[in-house]
């Protein structure tokens, strides 16, 4: 149904506020106070599905909780066998978080059908929002895991991943209320869904630098991630001679200055972090026997992650040679480049030269659920500008008015083309 996205949406800036004030009251559900942290399958997690799913409920949708944990707003359209329109975005995040990253999507999608069901529009195809339960992999390490089920591409073996307490992923599910034997339930038929589109805070400074409030995005980079062991002998460190050594955290050190100054070479064409470490024993009176590193990869260029990470273990094992050091690397994760539908940015270009005036293109350099559902569905993002790029820290912001040009632009895209 072709409507004007103003008349569905008389009061932009109210809606703009609705959705700040949302933000804010999910800010709080946290599992520490003073930050915000919300994983997977925690009371937290339930908690933050009831409130979203109250939410979509005053939007005029009907709401379920999948098998994988996702929250999924139903608002239908006249056709009923039309496929839907969904959008998604998660509502887990990463340990001490900022408000934004994935509920600034799930958020305003809500709004924009909330605007809808005020007018009493209905679109001809549905509109399905999802809650995506998890993405961030902050509990178990294992990321996508709302959005892998959603696709199909849910993998058995993770149920015996285990938390830093020692709760493997299927238990959690059982305390949550949740069914595994039914994980495959959550899998969504390729023909009940058209089109996917993900809105979610840019990550990076590239719209802030341009004072540009959104972005479609070109794709999504790739990235892959190494389980790095090096093992080493643990001894007495007032004791053992420093010539006699096999430390572990020593080779460490020197493995990861060498993977900075490596990576430097390339400018800012890649992206390489060693963002987790965890030594054995770790006490200051032990020579540590072990580490363990994650190193986190990334770019827009198969070819240059293949060189790079060539590179990279050749030096981490010249160093650990020299230094009698067992140096041992496993690829735990990988998510390929993916570009995004060329139709759909055609639309989500037209909807922001209507609503901005200019429609800037730019890469993705962080991860998304949108990465798991485009191997399924037509699929395309759109990049709200945040302050100083910040993402992944609690200085996290957005602008309560590029929130509302957001939701305008959600209004005109579905009004226009569904
Ligand atoms: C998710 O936010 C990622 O880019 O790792
Ligand atoms: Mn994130
Ligand atoms: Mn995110």
């Amino acid at each position: 149904m072709a409507v004007g996205h103003m008349s569905a949406c008389k009061e932009s800036s109210e809606s703009a506020a609705r959705v700040m004030k949302h933000l804010q009251l999910l800010s709080f559900v946290t599992e520490r106070a003073g930050e915000i942290t919300r994983r997977y399958l925690t009371p937290q997690h339930q908690k933050a599905n009831a409130l979203v799913g109250n939410w979509m409920k005053k939007a005029g949708m009907k709401t379920h909780v999948d098998s994988a944990g996702n929250i999924i707003g139903v608002y239908d359209g006249m056709d009923r066998n039309a496929p839907a329109v969904l959008f998604g975005s998660h509502l887990d995040t990463v340990r001490n978080a900022g408000a934004y990253d994935g509920t600034l999507g799930v958020l305003s999608a809500i709004e924009a059908v909330h605007c809808l069901h005020e007018q009493h529009i209905r679109l001809t195809h549905p509109i399905w929002i999802i809650g995506f339960a998890d993405e961030e992999g902050t509990r178990f390490g294992v990321t996508f895991l709302g959005s892998a089920a959603v696709a199909g591409h849910w993998n058995s073996a993770w149920f015996d991943v285990v938390d830093m307490d020692g709760v493997s992923m299927k238990e959690a599910m059982l305390s949550f209320g949740l069914d595994p034997d039914r994980i495959e339930d959550a899998a969504i038929p390729r023909s009940r869904v058209k089109d996917y589109y993900e809105l979610h805070i840019e990550q990076g400074s590239v719209l802030d630098a341009s004072h540009r409030a959104l972005g479609v995005v070109s794709c999504i980079n790739e990235s892959r991630r190494f389980q790095l062991s090096i093992s080493g002998e643990t001894g007495h460190s007032g004791t053992t001679p420093m010539s006699c050594r096999r430390d572990a955290v020593f080779g460490a050190a020197e493995v990861i200055s060498a993977f900075e100054k490596i990576a430097s070479e390339y400018g800012d064409r890649l992206y390489c972090t060693v963002g987790s470490i965890h030594c054995a024993p770790n006490l200051a009176n032990c020579i540590a026997g072990s580490m363990e590193l994650r190193l986190d990869i990334r770019a827009g260029d198969q070819e240059l992650l293949d060189i790079l990470e060539k590179r990279l273990f050749e030096a981490a094992q010249n160093i650990c040679r020299k230094r009698r050091l067992l140096f041992e690397s496993t690829r735990y994760f990988f998510s390929p480049l993916v570009h995004c539908c060329a139709d759909l940015m055609e639309k989500i270009r037209k909807s922001l030269e209507k609503i901005q005036g200019y429609s800037p293109v730019l890469q993705s350099g962080a991860a998304h659920d949108a990465s798991e559902i485009a191997s399924v569905w037509p699929m395309a993002m759109i990049f709200m500008r945040c302050a100083g790029g910040k993402s992944h820290c609690p200085e996290e912001s957005v602008r309560q008015d590029d929130v509302r040009c957001g939701i305008e632009f959600l209004l005109d895209l579905l009004c226009s083309n569904y």
